[in-house]
């Protein structure tokens, strides 16, 4: 009898041309500076013994501090105004970025914006992501809830209360959010082939921090347009689920948003949660050296949460010889560097000198 044979989906792969028309179908906001920067690292490659590190300089969006969230917040905040939304509702931690780029991007289209913070992480003090999220005049709840379901499900819970008044919030749902949120990453995807190719070069692996959105936009853009080069993130957080299915599920609702064809599964995911160090939050040994690598090689600022950790993953793979000599990399810098400013004491250099308390 025949073997039964395995059975691979195979879709089109579409021209960056293409995809970009099937994201124009999408309402969208103009809040970043884009394209961003990439911008190329030579003596920090020279450092980790590589020959080619690109930096895709997504801390550049350019509002309030830019990062990641900036780039999401033109799809997602153009789709909260679609619905008629007056007012945010958001939260995550307390030095959270999306907050800190979501109440500046409500402050500009002129939009009410409620967070509610998690103290859980520490870092409560008004310094940092915070201080800005009271400048750009958010309304800021902070709580002991951790971030998640629990403080998922407080936000449903004051969004409520706002309808009862005859507000009309936009409430942070995870289901839909990301999703829309991932779509801005496809764009960024286009953008960086773009770059590469006017310098006649092509990405042999591209890393990014993330466990939710930016990594799954990518994946799918990968996907899409028939990207063979691996596309590594590097997780700053555990999630209780199984984030390479989480991913491929926003990936597949982005798609769906899209009308693409195209589905991920878990298999299309590369996420790794080994650069996590002490946890969510927390500053990692590895993370800070990769941090005082590229700051002092480059004068390029990492943030204590995120990318310093995704540096470290690629800086560990560099090191291993898991990437091949001669290799193009990409690091997508996601921002977060206004967290700098609230994790002082763990990042104050154990070189630098006197220390005030
Ligand atoms: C600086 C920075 N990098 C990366 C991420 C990861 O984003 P996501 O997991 O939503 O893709 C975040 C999320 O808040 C962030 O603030």
């Amino acid at each position: 009898m025949a073997k039964p044979q395995a059975v691979y989906m195979t879709y089109p792969i579409l021209t960056p041309d293409e995809l970009r028309q099937a994201v124009a179908r999408l309402p969208r906001v103009d809040l970043a500076h884009l394209p961003t920067p990439l911008e190329e690292a030579p003596r920090f490659a020279d450092r980790v013994g590589s020959s080619r590190i690109f930096i895709k300089r997504d801390d550049c969006t350019g509002l309030l501090f830019g990062g990641n969230k900036t780039r999401h917040n033109e799809f997602v905040l153009a789709d909260a105004m679609q619905q008629g939304a007056d007012v945010l509702v958001w939260g995550a931690s307390t030095q959270s970025n999306n907050c800190r780029q979501t109440a500046a991007a409500c402050a500009k289209l002129g939009l009410d914006c409620q967070l509610h913070l998690s103290r859980a992480t520490g870092h409560d003090e008004i310094q940092g992501n915070l201080l800005l999220d009271y400048l750009v005049g958010a309304k800021v709840e902070i709580t002991d809830l951790g971030i998640g379901p629990d403080l998922d499900n407080l936000m449903q819970e004051r969004a409520g209360v706002l309808r009862a008044h005859g507000r009309k919030p936009y409430v942070w749902d995870r289901h839909h959010v990301t999703a829309v949120a991932a779509v801005s990453y496809l764009l960024c995807l286009i953008e960086i082939l773009g770059q590469l190719r006017r310098q006649r070069l092509e990405p042999s692996a591209i890393y990014v921090s993330s466990s939710g959105s930016t990594g799954a936009g990518l994946a799918l853009g990968k996907l899409v347009l028939g990207l063979e080069c691996p596309l590594r993130s590097i997780c700053p957080i555990r999630w209780p689920w199984n984030v390479r299915e989480y991913m491929a599920e926003i990936g597949n609702r982005a798609a769906a948003l899209l009308e693409l064809p195209h589905r991920l599964t878990a298999k299309d995911i590369d996420a790794s949660e080994d650069y996590l160090g002490p946890g969510y939050g927390k500053v990692s040994p590895a993370g800070k050296d990769a941090l005082e690598l590229l700051a002092r090689s480059e004068g390029i600022l990492l943030d204590p949460v995120y990318t310093s950790k995704a540096l470290a993953g690629l800086i560990d793979d560099l090191r291993h010889q898991r990437l091949a000599a001669g290799s193009t990399v990409v690091f997508i810098h996601t921002g977060g560097t206004p967290a700098v400013f609230a994790y002082r004491d763990e990042l104050l250099p154990t070189n630098s000198g006197e220390r005030r308390a």
